[in-house]
């Protein structure tokens, strides 16, 4: 079929428009003009990973959301494709939202949330596109229409379906709101496997929001991992808890469980935050083909989307991680491929920190890959200072008495008030902090204790020649660095 108007302009204007690599990170994906959220359909078909995204082409502002779409094969390298779903139809017309991909009889099948005009508002439904990993057709009419609910729950809030499927069927997990108010996921089937525009239908609550973790439940995510079942989502309005784990506003988290498959409960067992960074928010999971099982986020927080003056495109992904458990905690590290690329640069040991701060000879840089092992037995506090040049600085800093991990971007450049100071509960360090930084020019993410503690934090005001790194403790700290370069 051929691409309606509305794709073709939207095709043409991100071709005329691309940014030049050099303003892009070198390998974080982010879309090629424009604008982008939420990553879509992250999925494996035909021989490479899949990357959509919320996409609006024309500005580095949210506007009616397109697919936009980018593949690799190696998780690290980007390559963008065209435009893959615009907004065209009557039943999408307010937007292509968020939702999931799969490989279903030798198709790519994107399921997505059309928003469109009803009465005074709007309303949200459950869509088809059906592609070949490049051209997507969509279904005449929306698969799940939003009255396809248990009653009282809200038509307005009804998102962002993650597909995914059991033994031979598809099912679908989406994010709804019931009439209390409060977030659910709602879990759906498809009872016919040959065609899976046939109506789909309703199999149960899988989980409700205790009033606890915000209202609504958005990017619903599932997986089963070495036999424990995690559920992913991205709750708004969540006000900060007591215990401070979870912070105001748009927060992700995982629930963590036990589940025997569609139409049986979901028996939770616990809850934990994603990322205690500045900026991270609705990840989606997949499988490669070797067995890893790998999230991407968007590297970006709502509360805080300030494109810089001039800037041609806004909002990246994090670097694919891979999920691993180390007792009950749900772990993150880079995926592989991104050691496979290091080159070592430079070798530390047994450098003392005190109050001065340290500068290391070749310890610097905004594209790189850097583990520290730091012996605190007698320090009070430890932090880092990074993307420091012209009286800008970020820090990250454990404060070990009162047990907070604190990130600091006060001096990076920005001349927004809020949203650049964070401090969480930091993890039990037994008197050694092991800590992976990875900067891709306008970010940074930290690994802590091999991936038990994340944290992700966007740079757009920082210069690209604020480079420096320096350290800093109070009392005495003792430093192992090990600083690569990355062959991309
Ligand atoms: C989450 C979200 C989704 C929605 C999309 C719209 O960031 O609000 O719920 O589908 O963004 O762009």
């Amino acid at each position: 079929m051929e691409p309606s108007y509305t794709l073709s302009r939207a095709r043409r204007y991100e071709a005329q428009h691309r940014t030049d690599p050099a303003h892009r990170p070198v390998f974080h994906a982010t879309p090629p003009v424009g604008w982008c959220n939420d990553p879509n359909g992250w999925s494996y078909f035909g021989g490479q990973y899949h990357l959509f995204y919320q996409y609006h082409p024309y500005s580095t502002s949210w506007g009616p959301m397109h697919w936009g779409h980018a593949v690799s094969t190696d998780l690290l390298h980007w390559q963008d494709l065209p435009c893959a779903l615009a907004p065209d139809a009557p039943f999408d017309r307010k937007g292509c939202f968020s939702g999931g991909a799969v490989e279903w009889n030798g198709k790519h099948l994107l399921l997505y949330t059309g928003v469109m005009p009803q009465g005074e508002g709007e309303i949200q439904q459950q869509c088809l596109a059906v592609g070949d990993g490049q051209n997507y057709t969509k279904a005449d009419a929306p698969v799940l229409p939003c009255d396809q609910q248990p009653d009282g729950c809200s038509r307005q809030d009804f998102r962002d379906p993650f597909l995914f499927r059991d033994k031979d069927a598809l099912c679908l997990l989406v994010g709804g709101r019931g009439a209390d108010g409060n977030g659910r996921l709602l879990l759906y089937r498809n009872p016919r496997p040959d065609d899976p525009a046939a109506p789909w239908t309703f199999v149960q609550v899988l989980a409700e929001n205790d009033g606890r973790l915000g209202g609504m439940w958005e990017c619903p995510g599932l997986f089963t991992l070495e036999g424990r079942t995690v559920l992913l989502l991205s709750p708004q309005f969540v006000r900060q808890t007591p215990d401070d784990r979870y912070h105001n506003g748009n927060d992700t988290a995982v629930l963590i469980g036990r589940w025997d498959g569609p139409g049986t409960p979901f028996r939770r067992q616990a809850d934990a935050p994603l990322d205690c960074g500045l900026d991270f928010y609705a990840p989606q999971t997949l499988k490669t083909p070797d067995g890893r099982r790998v999230l991407i986020g968007w590297l970006q927080n709502w509360d805080h989307c300030y494109p810089p003056p001039g800037a041609s495109w806004y909002g990246q992904m994090t670097l694919p991680r891979e999920l691993f458990w180390q007792g009950e905690t749900l772990c993150q590290r880079p995926v592989a491929e991104l050691d496979a690329a290091r080159q070592l640069r430079v070798a530390y040991q047994d450098v003392p920190v005190h109050e001065e701060p340290v500068i290391l000879p070749q310890v610097r840089g905004r594209v790189l890959d850097c583990e520290l092992r730091v012996r605190l037995d007698r320090a009070r506090r430890f932090g880092m200072r990074f993307a420091c040049g012209n009286g800008r600085w970020t820090e990250l800093r454990l404060d070990l008495e009162d047990g907070v991990l604190r990130i600091d971007r006060r001096h990076a450049g920005g001349f927004r008030d809020g949203m650049e100071l964070r401090e969480t509960p930091l993890i039990a360090l037994d008197g050694v902090l092991e800590l992976r930084m990875v900067l891709d020019r306008y970010s940074a993410e930290f690994f802590l204790q091999g991936g038990r503690q994340v944290a992700s934090l966007a740079l757009y005001d920082t210069p690209a020649d604020a480079d420096g790194i320096e350290f800093f403790a109070r009392g005495q700290a003792s430093l192992d660095l090990r600083l690569w370069d990355l062959a991309l």
